[in-house]
């Protein structure tokens, strides 16, 4: 009986002082980044909970490991086998009952997290979430605008209805710690609520792909002030790209074409689009041409028949809608 008692203390012993050390090195939980949601808490304190168990676990397996080896080591001159034990009928109990209170104690502690985590507010804020290789994109129904930046108002709760253009994804903000697969082919539903102003990062946490490391996008958490403001600058912005303009302006963009034409009259590798509608060109040719709708379209689809005085013939013909060419000539009429 002795023995057992002996253990017993020791085992008590070994695992405050296991428990004390990881936390001592920050793997109980200085470790986590800093938690930014409501639904942080029920979690971080569940971990904190499965380290004390893990804490007890270990010490349970290696004192009495490190006590038999100790104490009942065979002595010097000692032949005879050791004394033949068959069953414990107390021990066998106390080694079922015991972990099964602690399991379902586990299983308790966790549904319940798990209910915290996903409960359900009714002013919950549904934005419609898409994993692309190798991006994020964002839907603000209730506004009708796009986004490639998660903008959050603090405090209140959002719904992230999550689906994915192609592969498996999987939606990860480390500070809000919840993380949700993104599936092809379902919808998937992330909750949160933000409780912690800053910037963090999205990140995608299922292998993905050649870029899966890259696939991180900003989620910017501000009082409901300044997100309404956001929300205001967004729909503008929204509004402006549905004019010929705004498309004009967006495919400039995305093709490229303000890498080599100013629109403010700097001098660039091509000629700047600041005042040109309607100007006076002179041609590499020594002519001279008006920059009307016909000039601008044939200096997109064919660069080099008309060049302009001065500059180098090196831009590449874009093969361009006629609605395109025509959104592009609207945008470049509003640059004066
Ligand atoms: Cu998407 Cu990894």
């Amino acid at each position: 009986m002795g023995h057992f008692v002996i253990v017993g203390i020791l085992v008590v012993v070994m695992a405050v002082l296991t428990y004390f050390g990881l936390d001592a090195t920050g793997l109980a939980t200085q470790m986590h980044p800093v938690a930014a949601s409501a639904q942080a808490a029920p979690i971080d304190q569940l971990w904190h909970w499965e380290v004390m168990v893990i804490s007890f676990l270990f010490a349970l397996i290696v004192v009495p490991i490190g006590y038999s080896l100790t104490v009942f080591r065979q002595k010097k001159g000692e032949m005879l086998d050791g004394e033949h034990m068959e069953g414990n009928a107390s021990l066998e109990i106390a080694w079922t009952v015991v972990p099964l209170i602690i399991v379902v104690i586990f299983a308790y502690f966790g549904a319940y997290s798990l209910g915290e985590v996903r409960r359900v507010d009714a002013n919950a804020m549904i934005i419609n979430v898409t994993g692309q290789q190798f991006s994020w994109t964002f839907e603000y129904p209730e506004y009708g605008f796009v986004t490639t930046e998660l903008y959050l108002p603090v405090d209140r709760q959002v719904v992230l209805k999550m689906q994915s253009n192609d592969v498996i994804h999987s939606f990860w903000v480390p500070e809000f710690r919840v993380k949700q697969d993104v599936v092809p082919g379902r919808i998937t539903e992330y909750r949160i609520t933000p409780t912690l102003e800053g910037s963090y990062k999205v990140r995608c946490a299922e292998l993905c792909g050649t870029s899966h490391a890259y696939m991180e996008s900003p989620v910017v958490v501000v009082d409901s002030a300044a997100y309404d403001a956001w929300v205001v600058e967004q729909v503008k912005i929204a509004e402006e790209s549905k004019t010929p303009e705004g498309q004009g302006k967006l495919l400039a963009t995305k093709n490229g074409c303000i890498g080599c034409h100013s629109v403010d009259g700097a001098a660039m590798t091509g000629p700047t689009w600041f005042g040109l509608y309607g100007s006076e060109v002179k041609l590499a040719d020594g002519s001279t041409v008006t920059a009307d709708d016909a000039f601008i379209a044939q200096s997109i689809l064919e660069p080099t028949v008309t060049v302009v005085e001065g500059y180098p013939p090196v831009m590449p013909p874009y093969v361009l809608t006629d609605e395109e060419i025509s959104n592009l000539i609207a945008y470049i009429k509003t640059l004066k």
